[in-house]
Parts: C-alpha cells; structure tokens; sequence
C-alpha cells in the first residue's frame, strides 16, 4: 500500500491574495466549493489582514458566508494580528494561520514590525485561539532566501520554528517565499528545523519561481515531511516578496507525489478542473 501525504491547498488565499484583478466573491466561493469535493481536508480560503494591505482579501467575510461547507474539511484564514483574528472568528473560519519571518527585512516589508515585534502581536492571537479552541497553523517565510536580505541562515529559521512551537502551533509551515531555495539550502535548513520539531509537525510551502519546487519537495519527503501547501493551476505570490512567483502546483505535487508511491486521496478530475478555473481567473 502506498504512502499518504496531505496536500493543503492554499490558491484561494495565497494565490488569489496576489492577481492585479479585483476577483468578485462570487468567483472566490464557485473555486473553493469546487476545491471541497476534491478530497482537501484544509483549505485556505480567505485572510484578514488589513484591507489598505491586501485588497484582494478584503471580502474574507463574504467568502467564508457563501461557501457550500463540506463536512469533514477545515476552512482555514491567515491573520495577521488580534482585529484579523477577531474578523476570521466571527466569519467562522475553523483555524487560523499566524505567520512569521525568519529574515528581518521581509517581516518590515509584510508586517511593518521585525520578528520580535511580530512574534509579540501575535501572543494575544493564540490565546484568543487556545480559549476558543481554535486551531492555530504557523507559517514562517523567507526559510532560505529572503528578497531583501539574501540567504537566511538556518539557524534564524530555527529558532522562529521554536517560537511557533511554543506558541503551540499544532503544524509550521516552511515557505519558500520567493522560491530561489536549492534543494541544498532546504535540507541544510530542514537539518537544523528538525532539531527543534519533528517532521510530523512541519509542512513545506514552496513558491516556483526558479522551477525548483519539486525537487524541494522530494528533499523534504526524505527529511520525512508528509504536508505540502500548494495551489490549483500554480496560482500566487505575495505582494510584498518582489519576485515571488505562484505556489507549487497542486495537480504537479499530486502527479509527483503519485509518480513516487504517495497517494494524496485527491479525484485528479476534480483538481484537474478547479485548475482550469484558477487559470482562467487569472489576470
Ligand atoms: P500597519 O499599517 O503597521 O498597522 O500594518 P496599523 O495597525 O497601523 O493598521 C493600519 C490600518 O489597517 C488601520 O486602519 C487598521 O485599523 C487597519 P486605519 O486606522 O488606517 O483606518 N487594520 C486592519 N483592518 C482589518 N483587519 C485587520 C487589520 N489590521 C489593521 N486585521 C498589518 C500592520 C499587520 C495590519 C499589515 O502589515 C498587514 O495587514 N500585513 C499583511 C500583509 C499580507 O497579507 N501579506 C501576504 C500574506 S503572508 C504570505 O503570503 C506568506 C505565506 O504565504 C508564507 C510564505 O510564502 O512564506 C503565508
Ligand atoms: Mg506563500
């Protein structure tokens, strides 16, 4: 029998947080209710960060309204302080994400604070969530390369993972912000991040720019990594990591994954579809 890994499928958020065209709600929610038979138990659908920021995720509230919610999948909202979790809670997300840089530069460039400052926002964050029982995911960035200060060591990546952990993060997400990561440079910072947490609580996030992110992957399944973020149709970026290209693809991890002997329990059709349609909301 062959090996199960997750795909956490982030397009609606991290995706679609990134295309220059105002994407109607209604085109959100059609996307994510077509997500919710393809097999995702998580899926990002909306963030709450502020709007002056991210106009593209202004309308979270009306998304997480219109879904068609299917049991057994968790709708999750990246927040970015205690008024975007208090706007994910009362739209009913079902967990929320904080996310953290392991570079100075990118964490002034998308949270205007450094990471003590951010680490320090986002303390009333998880024990807003520990007293609702709100499952909280931590993301760091930049985990080997940032857009403003170079190469990140790993011991920087480290030592965020460590304050996710205590912050009590069921699951941290290793992004690849900009995607210039070497299949070297993630195993050397996956060498030092297992240190600190066992890759049964780790994901990989992995952007595509320079076409490496599957053999980014394949690194951290041999590290022993089981959950990969990606998005439909290579959907993404983030507007504040000049350079980011879109996620992995979803459909090229699940045919990877496959073509390796892991089953990702995805209907290929179903995700084969939602592409298309990812696609086609494209700019
Ligand atoms: P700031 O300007 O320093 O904060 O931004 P502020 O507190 O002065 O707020 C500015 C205005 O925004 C105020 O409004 C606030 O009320 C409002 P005004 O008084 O001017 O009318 N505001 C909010 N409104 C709604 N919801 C909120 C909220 N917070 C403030 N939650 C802040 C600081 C953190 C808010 C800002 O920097 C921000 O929103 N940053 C988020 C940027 C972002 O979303 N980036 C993309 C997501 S991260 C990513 O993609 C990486 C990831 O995929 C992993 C990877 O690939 O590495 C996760
Ligand atoms: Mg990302």
């Amino acid at each position: 029998m062959s090996e199960q890994i997750e795909i956490f499928e982030v397009g609606p958020r991290d995706g679609l947080q990134n295309e220059k065209r105002m994407i109607p709600a209604s085109e959100k929610i059609a996307l994510i209710d077509l997500l919710s038979r393809a097999g995702f138990r998580r899926i990002e659908v909306a963030s709450f960060v502020s709007p002056k920021w991210v106009p593209q995720m202004a309308d979270g509230a009306e998304v997480l309204a219109g879904l068609a919610r299917a049991p057994g999948v968790s709708y999750a909202a990246l927040t970015p302080n205690i008024k975007g979790y208090e706007r994910a809670r009362a739209a009913r997300a079902d967990e929320v994400a904080i996310f953290v840089s392991a570079s100075e530069g990118f964490s002034k460039a998308n949270l205007n604070a450094t990471i003590i400052e951010s680490l320090e926002r986002f303390s009333p964050v998880v024990a807003a969530a520990r007293a609702d029982d709100v499952p909280v995911r931590g993301y760091v960035s930049c985990v080997t390369d940032c857009p403003f200060d170079g190469p990140t060591a790993p011991g920087d990546v480290a030592a965020v993972v460590a304050a996710m952990q205590a912050f009590g993060c069921y699951e941290v997400s290793l992004g690849d912000t900009i995607g210039r990561g070497t299949p070297e440079a993630v195993d050397a910072m996956l060498d030092a991040v297992l240190d600190e947490i066992g890759a049964d609580q780790l994901a990989g996030h992995f952007h595509d720019t320079a076409g490496r992110a599957l053999a980014n992957v394949d690194v951290a399944l041999a590290r022993g990594l089981r959950v990969f973020d990606a998005a439909v149709g290579g959907l993404g970026g983030c507007p504040y990591a000049p350079g980011s290209a879109g996620n992995v693809a979803t459909e090229a991890v699940m045919t990877h994954a496959a073509a390796a002997g892991f089953e990702t329990g995805l209907n290929p059709e179903i995700v084969a579809q939602a592409a298309a349609m990812a696609k086609e909301m494209r700019g």
